[in-house]
């Protein structure tokens, strides 16, 4: 038996970090969108007494190193089960050091995938009360869709989706180290969060309006050369709006169309890795197959 689950990828629409906690992890306000880039996780069984596998290409560790491992390990210790002999295949296509969740992504598809097969029948909600312990963005990617996320990242509320469009993606060559971007924000002055206008023109707004309340606060504070040349970049190029997603460093335009994004793609194609993509709802979770 094989089953395969999507891991899609995820753009910050906005992201305000609120402040810094005392475990030393920081409250954040976002809303975050799941988009058809993804990597594909599959779940066979293994040889007896083999444990837990994992086989990535590039891009990602295998074995014990990669997240994957961490959530399956940890969906067997809440299911309370001895970790059956599992072997999980990943093909990468989300880069790394991007801002887009591709570690996490796979971490929620594995969760998923363990749920299925073993006919475990725990709920969204249980699956991202395992993935909480994973990574910060765990949860969200359980279902994926578009979401206000707060806490760590772990609070999840659903919004209006975001309205049929086309999105551009420029992963410049310069990575971010997370840790790294939130220590800088520790020196930075607080400023009013910009979630809520984002949430609201998501009720209401046109796309136009949408793509005027993009924003992420690690783009003001890291200020890369690199990341504003490619946000420079697509609003020349007609993006209704354009923004670094999580600690990047990959930035996103928004276009009416995956045409029109595909048509700005060779105003970015010089400055990095470019992708066009679109968005994608909430998947619902099969509480039985
Ligand atoms: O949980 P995850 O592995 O995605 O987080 C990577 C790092 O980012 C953490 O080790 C922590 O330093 C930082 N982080 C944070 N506040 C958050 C999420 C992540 O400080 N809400």
């Amino acid at each position: 038996m094989k089953w395969t689950e999507p891991a899609y990828a995820k753009l910050n629409l906005t992201l305000d970090i609120l402040g810094r906690l005392p475990n030393g992890y920081h409250s954040l306000a976002m809303v975050m969108q799941s988009v058809s880039l993804h990597d594909t996780v599959t779940l066979t069984l293994g040889e007896p007494g083999t444990g837990i596998q994992v086989e990535c290409g590039e891009g990602a560790p295998s074995g014990k190193d990669n997240i994957v491992w961490k959530a399956a390990d940890a969906f067997f210790r809440y299911w309370g089960r001895k970790p059956e002999d599992v072997c999980f295949h990943i093909e990468k296509h989300t880069p790394s050091q991007a801002g887009m969740g591709g570690g996490s992504s796979d971490a929620a598809a594995a969760l998923r995938l363990l749920n299925r097969a073993f006919r475990a029948g725990l709920t969204a909600q249980e699956l991202r009360t395992i993935g909480a312990g994973v990574g910060a963005d765990v949860p969200f990617c359980i279902t994926g869709g578009t979401m206000q996320a707060e806490g760590i990242g772990e609070v999840l509320t659903p919004v209006m989706s975001l309205p049929s469009c086309g999105i551009l993606l420029c992963k410049p060559p310069v990575g971010v180290s997370t840790p790294e971007a939130f220590r800088l924000s520790d020196s930075a002055p607080a400023v009013p969060p910009r979630t809520p206008a984002m949430v609201q023109a998501l009720e209401t707004g046109t796309l136009s309006t949408i793509a005027g309340c993009l924003y992420n606060r690690f783009q003001e504070i890291l200020q890369i050369p690199q990341i504003t040349d490619i946000v420079d970049a697509m609003k020349k190029g007609n993006a209704l709006g354009a923004c670094m997603t999580g600690s990047g460093s990959v930035v996103f335009g928004l276009f009416p169309s995956e045409e029109e994004a595909q048509q700005a793609a060779k105003a970015v194609s010089g400055l990095g890795q470019v992708f066009v993509v679109h968005p994608v709802e909430e998947q619902k979770i099969e509480e039985m197959e």
